[in-house]
């Protein structure tokens, strides 16, 4: 009875942080969701003991306070002040050694918690996760793939993040990596190399969000992850270790390509038509991607022309500049031409939502 009452106040507790409205369309997320991952059942299952220690602590305090207000409460019928008495020895030891254990029993607990959840998987893939400012990039080492902003996971295979920040030179700030209803936090240290394990259980999309505070657009500095089945997963990583851009036959993506080397290929890569530059967000995959402006806005021609048009406007402090002068027409073909750049035969658009 205790135990349930607890998961329900944890719950609540959960989702009233976790709320993500607007975007997420009113949709809640369960930041300890226990289908998601073990990671997720351990933390929840250390809650549960700190939550009942709180309850515990509570009821003895409020319990004592009322009982002292009510005891000792004055009557009227006093003739002289009360007995004055210098403490109580006894209740003050018992009152500094109990809470003394109950904080040792959960450091226990949290330590407990902390190694288990720190042992490498042997045979773990292994994914970077290099933060900037202010989106994500993520890149396959066992395949070399990269891809920014959004990750396709397959369900069921351990995933090792190794987490770092910038380039350690001129783009050192912290942030931090965390994939909201799946695993906890991992700082993003220029020149540091966090890591973090974690078996995707369940087929969805996830919402991942960076959780230090990293300058104007830390609140919009997020990801998505695709956690697919194996067999999803060995498609589009073929898929994308083969890929390679052709030249496009049709006028209006022939225009696009001409566009994207004149303007944006300088700082952004295309595998197979531009280098780029690692601080830059590579956009290979375009056509894949569910979301604009890290994990901000749906992949739509229309979000996706207002952000080359004016990402500034739309994201504070975003280092890609804004192209007032850029006709409409010119816009729309680099749109489009950004979208022609594929793993044919995914759509990761309707997977449920975590
Ligand atoms: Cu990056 Cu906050």
């Amino acid at each position: 009875m205790l135990q349930r009452g607890l998961s329900w106040l944890i719950l609540l507790l959960g989702l009233a942080l976790a709320a993500e409205p607007g975007q997420a369309g009113g949709h809640v997320l369960n930041i300890i969701d226990p289908e998601a991952s073990a990671f997720n059942r351990e933390v929840r299952g250390l809650l549960v003991w700190v939550m009942g220690f709180a309850a515990l602590v509570f009821v003895v305090v409020i319990g004592a306070l009322t009982y002292v207000v009510i005891k000792f409460r004055r009557t009227g019928k006093e003739t002289s002040e009360p007995e004055q008495i210098h403490g109580n020895d006894r209740l003050e030891v018992i009152w500094t050694v109990i809470p003394t254990i109950i904080v040792l029993i959960i450091f226990g607990l949290t330590a407990r918690s902390m190694f288990r959840l720190d042992q490498p998987t042997p045979g773990a893939m292994v994914v970077e996760v290099r933060g900037w400012q202010f989106w994500w990039d993520f890149i396959y080492r066992d395949y070399g793939v990269r891809n920014s902003n959004e990750l396709v996971l397959p369900v069921g295979r351990p995933v090792r993040f190794e987490v770092t920040g910038g380039d350690g030179q001129n783009y050192d700030v912290i942030h931090s990596f965390r994939i909201t209803s799946m695993v906890g936090a991992r700082d993003a240290i220029p020149g540091v190399v966090t890591h973090i394990e974690v078996t995707p259980e369940k087929i969805g999309t996830y919402y991942g969000q960076c959780v230090e505070l990293c300058g104007a657009s830390h609140a919009n500095m997020r990801f998505r992850v695709k956690v697919v089945s194996q067999e999803e997963f060995d498609r589009w990583i073929e898929g994308a270790k083969a890929y390679q851009a052709t030249p496009p036959a049709d006028p209006v993506l022939a225009r696009g390509e001409e566009l994207f080397k004149q303007q944006c290929a300088a700082c952004h890569a295309i595998k197979g038509v531009s280098q780029g530059l690692p601080q830059n967000p590579d956009l290979t995959f375009f056509g894949n991607r569910t979301t604009v402006g890290a994990g901000m806005w749906p992949n739509t021609p229309e979000f996706l022309e207002r952000w080359i048009k004016n990402s500034p406007g739309m994201k504070p402090g975003v280092k890609m500049p804004a192209y007032p002068t850029m006709s409409d027409e010119d816009v729309k073909a680099i749109a489009a031409y950004l979208m022609s750049h594929k793993v044919e035969g995914l759509d990761f658009s309707n997977l449920d939502r975590f």
